[in-house]
């Protein structure tokens, strides 16, 4: 027998503020049919005044506590996905502590942009794996709206606001292929990329907070090449092929790469989890997101194979294979 990460519980939550497409045709020129064409969003979710990442994160992790049927007294730590903490310290992970009522425990952000979810489960995984903890949540949360330059149309029609929430237990498990859990992960970085998606503030640099400014073509070209690589590298290491794979639940953020990197895989937009639609790309929450939203509506069940996969600012990406 072996420890497996396995996942026990999923939650999200998006914010009230709905924003359809045609929102943005009275300050920018733009259209419905530009966005939907070139991303496929068509809406997109906005947090309200004083909503903060670590309040939407604390919301999704409850929910992903009740349907694991754990309370935060069974949880030895929080990992927060995400770019857009609250405040640049202390860490948005203690504020989801605080706010679950955990006097207990760890709690940590990690930073790899819309890849953010990916490092966390994988690094959730060695925590879990080496025998540091029994139960973490993992949440990927971001209110990118307030890093958005609303006089440019071709960056703040693509982002949204929310957060997601798993659940993962060490659980021993024979050490097969058809056994539950994390089976793979593979993660990559390349900071000569950094021009491409980036955002112009920091405390270091500028003492400020700074808008998002990205290449999109270029990313766009990178995603392509790159995604569909890497989740045939964590398949491999599954002992895996992609025939097996029931669904893949990829970062939102453009439709057309997400039905590329599909065809290049050779599985079909029918076991493809799309969220893009309704939430537009909200970086590190999307795969918990589209996670969550596959479970509750009946498509991702319990022994299905995924593969999750990833690629965002630094450049950073990598992908997931874990059976559900
Ligand atoms: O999550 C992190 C990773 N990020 C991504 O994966 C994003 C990757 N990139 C993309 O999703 C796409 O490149 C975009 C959706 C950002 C853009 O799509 P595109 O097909 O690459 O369009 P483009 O940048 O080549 O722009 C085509 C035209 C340009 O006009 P010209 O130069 O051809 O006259 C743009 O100025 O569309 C124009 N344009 C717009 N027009 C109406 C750009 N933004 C808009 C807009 N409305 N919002």
């Amino acid at each position: 027998m072996i420890r497996r990460a396995v996942p026990v519980g999923i939650g999200h939550y998006l914010p009230e503020r709905v924003v359809e497409n045609d929102w943005f045709t009275s300050f920018l020129d733009t259209s419905d049919e530009w966005i939907r064409s070139r991303s496929g969003i068509e809406r997109r979710h906005f947090a309200a005044e004083g909503e903060t990442t670590s309040a939407m994160a604390v919301r999704a992790a409850q929910r992903a506590l009740e349907s694991a049927g754990l309370t935060a007294a069974d949880i030895d730590g929080v990992i927060v996905a995400t770019s857009t903490p609250d405040f640049t310290f202390p860490s948005a992970a203690t504020m989801v502590q605080a706010g679950l009522g955990m006097k207990h425990g760890f709690a940590f952000d990690l930073q790899a942009v819309c890849a953010g979810f990916i490092f966390a489960l994988s690094t959730a995984e060695a925590y879990i794996v080496s025998g540091q903890a029994k139960r973490l949540l993992v949440i990927g949360a971001e209110t990118f709206s307030r890093i958005m330059d609303w006089e440019d149309r071709t960056t703040c029609v693509l982002f949204g606001d929310g957060a997601g929430a798993l659940v993962l237990e060490a659980q021993d498990q024979p050490g097969e292929a058809t056994d539950r859990g994390i089976l793979a992960t593979d993660l990559h970085s390349d900071g000569r990329f950094r021009e491409l998606l980036y955002v112009d503030g920091g405390v270091s640099a500028t003492q400020s907070t700074g808008v998002l400014r990205m290449e999109g073509k270029e990313v766009f070209r990178h995603a392509v090449e790159k995604l569909a690589e890497t989740a045939h590298t964590a398949l491999d290491r599954a002992g895996v092929s992609a025939e097996d794979v029931a669904w893949i639940v990829p970062h939102q953020a453009n439709l057309r790469i997400i039905t590329r990197t599909a065809q290049k895989m050779g599985i079909g937009m029918d076991r493809v989890i799309v969220t893009v639609q309704d939430h537009g790309n909200t970086s590190a929450a999307s795969i918990p997101l589209a996670l969550s939203v596959g479970v509750a509506n009946g498509q991702i069940r319990r022994g299905d194979l995924l593969v999750a996969e990833a690629i965002g600012g630094g450049l950073a990406w990598g992908s997931v294979v874990l059976r559900w």
